[in-house]
This record gives structure tokens, sequence and C-alpha cells, in this order.
């Protein structure tokens, strides 16, 4: 008993050793995990800056207008606040919808400036880029399901889209929304063979397009966004009102 007794205090020190030890371990390990952590967001933010200059290339390459990427990123956006703001919070949505068009990367010159409409095969070639997109940027994991709205922002609601005739829900909800963001900013941007649509009429094909090319919900979002006057035209130039985003 008199052992066990004058041993207790000897356990007791050993003890607030111990404790203090695994507290520095705990410590040292929380801060090894934030370097990690702000290694791993330096890298992505990297990688992010590499898939923006690598889609800039593909616009200057592209019969696009310029301002292209920036516009329909920011319609996108503004339409998936309305529609979903837990889809609108996920990077990987804004990634796609910058990257939506990377596949063109593969499709000649020639076809993507060609000032007039495209024969057969020629459109065959365009068809390709959404599949060669989601090629490229599949590898990448953190960019996720960015590379659903790379490989499916051609799909209409009605199944008639390619690459694969997906319809309705099939289509992933971000690509059904950035959809219509992509062709407004289409039709009210010049192109070599025609010029910019006024944005009336823009919206008219729009609204006209809701359940055969456009998902009819994302349809009415991108209609309350029209006049609420979160998205419109000044002078020629396409002027997306942010107030409308940040608000939501
Ligand atoms: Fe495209």
């Amino acid at each position: 008993m008199h052992a066990e007794g004058s041993e207790l205090p000897q356990i007791h020190a050993q003890l607030v050793v111990f404790a203090r030890e695994v507290g520095e371990l705990y410590t040292a390990e929380r801060q090894r995990s934030r370097e990690l952590e702000s290694a791993i967001s330096g890298i992505q933010a990297m990688y992010g800056q590499t898939m923006k200059a690598f889609a800039q290339v593909v616009e200057a390459k592209d019969a696009c207008t310029r301002g292209h990427l920036e516009r329909t990123q920011r319609y996108g956006m503004a339409i998936a606040n309305r529609v979903a703001p837990e889809l609108a919070a996920r990077p990987e949505v804004a990634y796609g919808f910058f990257l939506h068009d990377i596949g063109k990367v593969g499709v000649p010159e020639q076809v993507l400036r060609k000032p007039g409409p495209l024969d057969a095969r020629e459109w065959d070639v365009m068809r390709s880029h959404p599949a060669i997109g989601a090629q490229i940027i599949e590898p990448i994991r953190f960019l996720g399901e960015a590379v659903e709205i790379v490989r499916s922002h051609h799909e209409w609601f009605d199944g008639s889209g390619y690459p694969v005739g997906l319809a309705g829900e099939q289509i992933p909800l971000a690509a059904r929304i950035f959809a219509i963001a992509d062709s407004f900013d289409a039709m009210t941007s010049d192109r070599p063979y025609r010029s910019a649509l006024p944005m009336e009429v823009a919206v008219g094909e729009i609204r006209d397009g809701a359940g055969t090319q456009f998902d009819p919900q994302a349809v009415a979002a991108f209609l309350e966004l029209v006049d609420e006057g979160g998205i419109a035209v000044d002078d020629g130039d396409l002027v997306p009102v942010l107030a409308v985003l940040r608000a939501v």
C-alpha cells in the first residue's frame, strides 16, 4: 500500500508531461494541416488561373466577340442564383461556365471563324467541342461537376440537342441554366455572319424556346431578371447589372 501510494505523484507528473506532449503534437498537427490547406488552395487557384488562360486562348481563336466568357459567366451566375442558390455557390459551377467552350481548341479556325453558314461536315466538327472539352477537363478532379456543364451545354430540353440528346432533368441543372446565358449572349453579340440582334428579339427567342431548347423554370428566372433590369443592353454593349447577382 505504502509503495503504491508513493507512486501516485510520479504517475501524476508523467500524466502531466504526457498531456503536454499530446497538446504540443495537436498544435503542430493543426499548424501542418493549415499549411497543407493553404498549399492546396494555392494549387487550386493556380489551376483555376491556368484554366482561365486556356479558355481565353480559345476565345481569341473563336469567332465569338471578346468578353463572351465573362458575360456568359455573369448571366449564368445571375440565373443560377435565382433558380438554385446552393448550386451557384459551388465554385465548380463558375469554372464550368467559364470553361464551357474549351473543346473548341480542337476545332479548326476556318470552321470557328467561317463568315457564313457551316456545311454538314463542318457542323459535325463543331458539334464535337463539348465532348472534346469534357475529355480535356475530366482528369482535373477538383473541377468536379464543371465537366458536366462543358459536356452538356448544347443539350436541348426536348432531347434534340447534342452531343448525347439528353432531355429534361437528364441534363444537369447547371448546364440547362448555362444554355440560356450562352444563347442570349450569342444572339446579342456581333458574329462574322450577322450583326447583334436587338435585346427584345433575343429575349423573345429565349421565351419561345422554353420547353424546347430551354428549361422552362430557368427561362422564367431569366425573364424575371430581364424585367428587373438585371440583364440589360446599353448602347449596343451588354451590361449585366451585378447588383441583382449580389442581392440574391
Ligand atoms: Fe459551346
